[in-house]
């Protein structure tokens, strides 16, 4: 077996997750009244305060990631930019989809998305939480809030679709974190080549 996600990865990141599908949750609540769901919180004022704290421990995973991802996701080559040309090969099984390293490109913009629009989400929730005096604050930070929860919104289901059901085993690394090497092999070329074991 090979080990692709440490285990402070694996907790990290369904810190990060749990985090996020709860600040999701609450934030569509207050967006359209949902009363059922802020009755379940124990009322508008207590999810105020879930969807606030929820942030902050969103906020500090976030950073925490970093020490996880960001080196691979500021990496590229050829072979991400023939990934590209080919759509990682999800629109056709006749393309020829170029060896890749731990992470494809798809994945490395995935996480960039996520801190730009994370931090900017963190952030503006912070001014409309701790600047409610100030106008111009409350303003930038209400846009700024929407349209990072607008991408969230479309960035993360598409992960979970992708991490779980189109690309059966993938979904065991963010259990166990670790692989058969044969199958690391074929998937991680490139990687398992660094590795020296190839
Ligand atoms: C709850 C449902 C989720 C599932 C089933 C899921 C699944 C996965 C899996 C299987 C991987 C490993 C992919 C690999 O190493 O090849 C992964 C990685 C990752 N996940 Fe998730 N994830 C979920 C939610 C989230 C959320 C909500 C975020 C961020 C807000 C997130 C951020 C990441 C990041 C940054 C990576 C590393 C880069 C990547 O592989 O795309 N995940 N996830």
């Amino acid at each position: 077996m090979v080990r692709k996600s440490s285990i402070d990865e694996i907790l990290n990141h369904w810190i990060l997750a749990g985090s996020c599908i709860l600040l999701s949750i609450t934030g569509f609540a207050f967006l359209f009244h949902l009363e059922p769901v802020s009755a379940a919180f124990g009322g508008p004022n207590t999810m105020k305060d879930v969807h606030n704290w929820g942030g902050v421990v969103f906020g500090l995973s976030l950073l925490y990631s970093l020490r996880h991802y960001i080196a691979d996701a500021l990496e590229y080559d050829a072979d991400d930019l023939q990934w590209f040309k080919v759509a990682g090969g999800y629109l056709s099984h006749k393309v020829t989809v170029p060896p890749m390293g731990k992470y494809n490109p798809g994945q490395k913009l995935y996480y960039l998305a996520i801190v730009v629009f994370g931090v900017a989400i963190a952030l503006s929730g912070l001014g409309m939480w701790l600047m409610k005096d100030n106008a111009t604050v409350m303003l930038l930070s209400h846009l700024v809030h929407s349209v990072s929860f607008i991408v969230f919104v479309i960035a993360v289901p598409v992960h979970i679709y992708l991490g779980t059901v189109a690309n059966p085993g993938t979904f065991k690394l963010m259990i166990s974190g670790t692989l058969p090497l044969d199958e690391a092999k074929r998937r991680y070329p490139k990687w398992m080549k660094a590795a020296g074991k190839m």
